[in-house]
């Protein structure tokens, strides 16, 4: 598959990178307001009753700063932070190792929480309630069950599905954290801290032309920003003026909305070829040649919420903002 630079899902080059860039405290964390005033109270209130934080669940597209927050409520409770994830815990009795080696006050992190298997999840239950492991012991009519004390630890559970966790497990959270799509304000802030971070300097002009290509999320603005660096250490003068960015995009084939072919693709489909929808989103991955999943998760949801395709029952509908976006004719009557 071609390489896409505003995919939102990790990649290998990041590494490195994500970790310099990450803020570390609340304070640095930028924008997700509600987020961040909910989960600041809940923390100044644990600290006062010097409890751990009641369990947190993040939920929301790839790269909006999930695992950022994970890190940043561990040292904020000054615990240990354990990271792991729904699908490496394969099964329940790797979890209860996990749970025993943690201690009071430390922050276990599952991300792709919803991945996470029945027997598994059955543990995390009296854990996450009553900070109790449960296990058995002997087979057969000999068998008999003992509980065990856990330390007292917050589990901070991340998803980009949180339709799809089951309710016993999404009742055990007492603290809801849904994450919301960057508004242009706060991506150049988010950019020009980046920018600080790697060392480039960048007018402002500049770091909202970055923005505006982000879709709204800090990972792709990051990364976006790293190629405009590229490019001007190569062609330009070291400095990334509002001319670098948009030489840059344009050679990285991503457009003024933030699109790429792909999206462009997902748009031109629907329209040119499904008379502007409704079409069936199996019948569209099918024609575009991408997984539904994908297109469900990764690239749909900016398009929607940005207003470009609209979601029915019946399908997805192009709305008269794509039919502009890529030039066409809007068909007489056609209302949205
Ligand atoms: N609020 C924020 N302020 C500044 N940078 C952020 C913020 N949220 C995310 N980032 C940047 O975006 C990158 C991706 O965030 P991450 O927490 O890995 O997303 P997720 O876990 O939701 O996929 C981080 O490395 C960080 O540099
Ligand atoms: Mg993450």
């Amino acid at each position: 598959m071609e390489e896409r630079i505003i995919t939102s899902e990790f990649k290998e080059e990041d590494v490195e990178v994500e970790y310099s860039l990450r803020p570390q405290r609340l304070k640095e964390y930028i924008g997700q307001k509600k987020v961040k005033e909910r989960l600041s109270i809940f923390l100044q209130a644990a600290q006062i009753r010097k409890e751990p934080l009641d369990h947190v669940l993040l939920y929301g597209p790839p790269g909006l700063g999930k695992t950022t927050l994970a890190n940043i409520i561990a040292k904020e409770m000054g615990g240990n932070l354990k990271i792991t994830s729904g699908p490496a815990i394969e099964r329940a009795g790797d979890l209860a190792a996990i749970l025993t080696g943690l201690s009071n006050f430390d922050v276990l992190f599952i991300d792709e929480i919803h991945r996470l298997n029945r027997a598994v999840e059955e543990i995390l239950y009296p854990a996450m309630e009553d900070y109790s492991l449960d296990i058995v012991i002997g087979k057969g009519a000999s068998a008999k069950s003992i509980r065990l004390d856990l330390p007292k630890f917050t589990l901070i559970g991340a998803t980009t599905r949180a339709g799809l966790l089951t309710s016993p497990l999404r009742d055990r959270f007492g603290v809801m954290c849904p994450m919301e799509y960057y508004d242009e304000e706060e991506l150049k802030e988010i950019v020009m801290r980046s920018s600080g971070i790697l060392s480039v300097t960048i007018d402002e002009e500049a770091a909202i032309e970055v923005a505006k290509r982000s879709r709204g999320t800090p990972r792709i603005a990051n990364r976006l920003l790293k190629r405009v660096r590229d490019y001007c250490l190569v062609k330009g003068h070291g400095h990334i003026d509002y001319a670098t960015v948009k030489a840059a995009a344009q050679l990285l084939e991503i457009d003024d909305e933030g699109f790429d072919q792909v999206d462009n693709k997902i748009l031109e489909a629907i329209i040119d070829n499904f008379g502007g929808g409704p079409v069936g989103l199996e019948t569209l991955a099918y024609y575009i040649g991408e997984e539904v999943g994908t297109i469900e998760d990764v690239y749909e949801p900016y398009l929607i919420q940005k207003g470009f395709i609209i979601r029915t029952p019946r399908g997805r509908i192009a709305s008269n903002k794509a039919y502009n976006h890529l030039n066409r004719i809007i068909p007489e009557g056609k209302v949205f």
